[in-house]
């Protein structure tokens, strides 16, 4: 293997990387990939020899279960191939002729991020993240004093803070939703924004999977209540986008928003802001440069400046690694194994779950409470000792793990993390 690396990159450039540290099948895609190629769609009826071939396409270590995708997701083979190949390219002739091709890729991945969330790609910006998308939608819209925003409490604080920080300065209030737990039922939510509206309410700002316990938010039907009442909606996709086969021509939110690092498996730094066509007068871009799309509300919105073109290309590949292997497949992965684990943790006496276990209210991510272990030092624990990466939620709301299982984890992964808990539950941390 070194000889075919060194053979790929060159001596000398070998010796260095390596000196730097870096991962060897970072520097030989495709070589040290070569199942990269054979994954082929999943199956009616996946088994687990299949999405153990899933699994083969992440360079993770087979020994390193990862349940934190609502925090961040490792990137598939193929897309690693296609950052660092564009990338080399690229800086192998930095010419601007050399590099209209990568303008080209950008808007091939405009299309196919369009066809992903199932709208036109004169609807989509690509962004930087979810965070920079909700606040070019709270920056950009026209609001002032009198005007009212219905938030729910459970948002990001790149929704909450943002916000009501630009509730300070241009005047408007903000009026905040109670997100209970469990999960009080879609018609609970309908009817609290419901009541809350008042003929001041502009805009409604909620999340359709909260990173906090994973509750599944009724999304088109908030948005039609919001829309028929002339109220636009930011709709906050971190927790859905990739995960969820979401259809945003069903849904029709005014905005939504994702990034490519959490359940799509994209690179990090790339986002995407939906923006409806009945909308785009209703917005103002934040920012104003050189190099912005090429098509729709791109052209006016997307004038961030200089891009990682590379990435947003491989922004591209990734969708089509969930697409080629099939959307509803990879939903229903990552429910079963949540369920699984949901059903799991609930038999070990002591552990609260914070998460509705009924699956219409749930997706793919799940907090706890271990009784009164420290959740700090059992998730410190869990990775250290038995190699299962997990998020904490410290504080007196909720506090505990969150487990957030994706099509590229395993029920033996699952199995092992019920174990490991179960275990720290009898001994202690
Ligand atoms: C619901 C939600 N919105 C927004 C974000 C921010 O995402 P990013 O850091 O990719 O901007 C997160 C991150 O966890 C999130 O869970």
């Amino acid at each position: 293997m070194a000889r075919e690396n060194a053979a790929l990159v060159g001596r000398r450039d070998f010796a260095r990387l390596l000196a730097l540290g870096g991962a060897i099948p970072f520097l030989t895609p495709g070589a040290a990939w070569p199942q990269t190629r054979a994954l082929g769609p999943a199956p009616a009826r996946p088994d687990e020899r299949y999405w153990q071939s899933v699994r083969e396409q992440f360079v993770m270590p087979p020994d390193l279960a990862m349940l934190n995708a609502a925090n961040l997701c490792p990137s598939s083979a193929p897309v690693l191939e296609a950052v660092y190949g564009h990338t080399k390219d690229m800086d192998r002739d930095p010419s601007f002729d050399n590099r209209v091709k990568l303008g080209e890729g950008r808007e091939n991945t405009r299309r196919i991020l369009a066809s992903f969330l199932r709208v036109a790609p004169e609807e989509i910006v690509i962004t930087r993240n979810t965070s920079e998308s909700n606040n070019l939608v709270s920056n950009g819209i026209d609001l002032k004093p009198g005007d009212q925003v219905l938030i729910s409490s459970d948002n990001h604080p790149c929704n909450n803070n943002a916000w009501k920080q630009k509730a300070k300065r241009f005047g408007f209030t903000v009026k905040e939703i109670p997100t209970p737990s469990p999960h009080p039922g879609a018609e609970h939510y309908l009817a609290a924004f419901r009541n809350a509206i008042t003929p001041s309410t502009k805009v409604i700002g909620f999340t359709h999977v909260t990173s906090t316990v994973g509750d599944l938010f009724p999304a088109r039907e908030l948005c039609a209540l919001a829309r028929e009442r002339g109220i636009l909606t930011l709709v906050d996709g971190a927790q859905s986008f990739g995960v969820i086969d979401v259809d945003l021509s069903d849904m029709q939110p005014d905005f939504y928003s994702g990034s490519a690092h959490k359940w799509p498996c994209g690179p990090k730094e790339n986002g995407v802001l939906f923006i409806n066509k009945r909308s785009h007068a209703k917005i103002w871009a934040t920012i104003y440069s050189a190099y912005p799309g090429s098509v729709g509300i791109s052209a006016t919105f997307e004038g961030f400046g200089q891009r990682d073109e590379p990435a947003m290309i491989a922004f591209g590949e990734a969708l089509q690694f969930q697409t080629r292997i099939g959307r509803p497949q990879i939903e229903a992965r990552a429910r079963e194994l949540t369920q699984a684990l949901m059903e799991g943790l609930k038999k070990l006496d002591g552990v609260k779950i914070w998460t509705s276990t009924d699956p219409s209210r749930t997706v793919a991510v799940i907090s706890c409470q271990p009784g009164s272990l420290d959740a700090r030092r059992l998730q410190a624990a869990l990775y250290q000792k038995d190699r299962i990466g997990c998020a904490t939620r410290g504080g007196q709301d909720r506090p505990g793990l969150r487990f957030s299982p994706h099509f590229y984890n395993t029920h033996a992964e699952i199995d092992r993390t019920i174990a490991a808990v179960k275990k720290y539950m009898a001994v202690g941390v």
